[in-house]
């Protein structure tokens, strides 16, 4: 009988009669000669099985690892098996890990026990599905391999950029999901109500007043207006939480809630926040590189091509830097046929985004200095009187990641600006409070954590980058 082993970093509640005390996978596959002939117990989910004469295979993954674990049933041993095989069936097995023919460890199974069968109807039957299929059932595509290694890179991007902050003296803020103030003022937040509209009110104000908060409420679109606030004490802050926006934009690059990166620096200006950004992204990407060299490897091959090279790449050279005004003569004189004409003034399109990071830059572009028309009212306005110290990050394949600026820390001109944009300055008074008290230069941005998803891994939907999209017209 082989010896059997503590279970050193998976103690399930501490007693060793329990009855679902096991190994996490990722501890096998990472220290293999902890365990190495000796009796262990693993859980999880039947990915392959194989019937043969005298032998029976199956792979099994509990999530803890991008990669299975091979089951060896000798059929001379007696070992109940049968009802183990069908793909989706949970199993706990006893066994003893030797090392198999490719050099992994295997478990020679002792006993199996089906924890919850998984009748023939279980839609993850195929090899391979396409996105569009999985995308039907998000309940269960975690279960594939492609999920499993997004949801691993996930975890690992939303731990890297907390690290990256925490040492650098950031503080980390929770600012309110409901809000009285639109941050972006573009008309995009989801309102948040317990009355419904009656017609017996006799204005707008009214039937606000009535509502839950006594005032109209909606999801926040961005944390950074409570952001400046907790800069102006804390000096350097981020958020990182969800943001919400009603944008009819049925694209592959938009979610009605996305997990949104805000760090927001006092006694800083642009080249600051410029800064800020590309070593953030660089960090960030440096330590998905180290730390899911499997995931990578499985994005490289299935996913993007050459993906690993392209982000060796990205992260080993500066990033370029373009003024807006550059950019539109860029465009104007590419003899492009773009959908969307190209003029001074306008928004720059994804099209126009990917054309000037894709060809022209061929690696990560901050564009700089838009026209203030365009842009939120908070943006420090240039001495030149028609552009503001704005900032977006382009990366090829998916186009903006970050939005950011330095903030108009002038009391004068910040109310002239939101009074231009007929905005109620009541609903902003702290806003307005932060330049009367101590106002410094000061700027931040936004990084969508799934378009950052998205770039790292090669997925092109950002549907595909999140456990469930909520999107416009779809919802579960
Ligand atoms: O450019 P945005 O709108 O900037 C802001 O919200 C600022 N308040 C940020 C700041 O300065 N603190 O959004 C920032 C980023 C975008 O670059 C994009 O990556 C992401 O948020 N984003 C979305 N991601 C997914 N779906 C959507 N509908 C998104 N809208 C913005």
């Amino acid at each position: 009988m082989p010896a059997k082993i503590d279970h050193p970093n998976t103690v399930y509640f501490g007693k060793e009669e329990n009855n679902m005390k096991h190994i996490d996978i990722a501890d096998i596959k990472n220290t293999p000669e902890q365990f190495k002939d000796k009796q262990v117990t693993v859980c999880g989910w039947v990915r392959t099985s194989r019937d043969s004469k005298n032998m029976a295979f199956m792979e099994v993954n509990d999530g803890t690892s991008f990669a299975h674990l091979q089951i060896v049933i000798d059929k001379a041993a007696g070992v109940s098996y049968e009802d183990a095989m069908p793909l989706g069936t949970s199993v706990k097995v006893v066994g003893t890990a030797v090392e198999g023919r490719q050099g992994a460890l295997e478990i020679n199974a002792q006993e199996i026990t089906v924890l919850g069968s998984c009748p023939s109807d279980y839609p993850m039957q195929k090899k391979r599905h396409t996105v569009e299929f999985l995308r039907t059932m998000p309940h269960l595509r975690g279960r594939t391999n492609l999920f499993n290694a997004v949801l691993r890179v996930r975890s690992v991007l939303a731990e890297a950029i907390h690290q990256y902050f925490q040492d650098r003296h950031y503080v980390y803020v929770n600012t309110p999901l409901i809000t009285g103030s639109d941050c972006e003022g573009a008309g995009e937040m989801f309102q948040v109500t317990t009355v419904g509209y009656n017609t017996e009110y006799k204005s707008e104000e009214e039937y606000y007043s009535n509502d839950f908060f006594g005032k109209k409420a909606g999801l926040s679109v961005s944390g950074q207006l409570e952001g400046e606030v907790a800069a102006m004490a804390m000096g350097k802050i981020y958020t990182f939480g969800p943001s919400f926006r009603a944008e009819n934009s049925n694209t592959p690059k938009h979610l009605a809630e996305f997990w949104h990166i805000e760090p927001e620096v006092a006694f800083a200006e642009l080249p600051d926040v410029i800064e800020i950004a590309e070593d953030m992204v660089k960090y960030v990407i440096r330590t998905v590189l180290d730390k899911c060299p499997t995931e990578m490897a499985f994005f490289n091959e299935r996913i993007e091509k050459g993906i690993i090279a392209r982000l060796e790449e990205l992260i080993s050279h500066d990033f370029g830097v373009c003024d807006y005004t550059e950019a539109i003569d860029i465009l104007k004189k590419s003899g492009r046929d773009f959908q969307y004409p190209v003029e001074w003034g306008c928004d720059l399109q994804t099209e126009h985004e990917r054309y000037i990071s894709e060809e022209v830059f061929k690696k990560a572009v901050f564009v700089t200095n838009y026209p203030k028309e365009i842009k939120s009212f908070y943006m420090k306005q240039n001495p030149d009187g028609k552009t503001v110290a704005a900032v977006d990050l382009l990366v090829p394949g998916v186009g903006e990641i970050i939005g950011g600026s330095e903030r108009e820390y002038d009391m004068d001109k910040l109310v002239a600006a939101m009074k231009e944009r007929n905005m109620n300055l009541d609903l902003y008074s702290d806003y307005l409070d932060l330049r009367k008290f101590g106002s410094v230069p000061h700027g931040g941005f936004g990084l969508g954590f799934e378009r950052l998803i998205m770039y790292v891994t090669g997925v092109s939907n950002i549907r595909d980058v999140i456990l469930y999209p909520r999107t416009v017209g779809s919802i579960r």
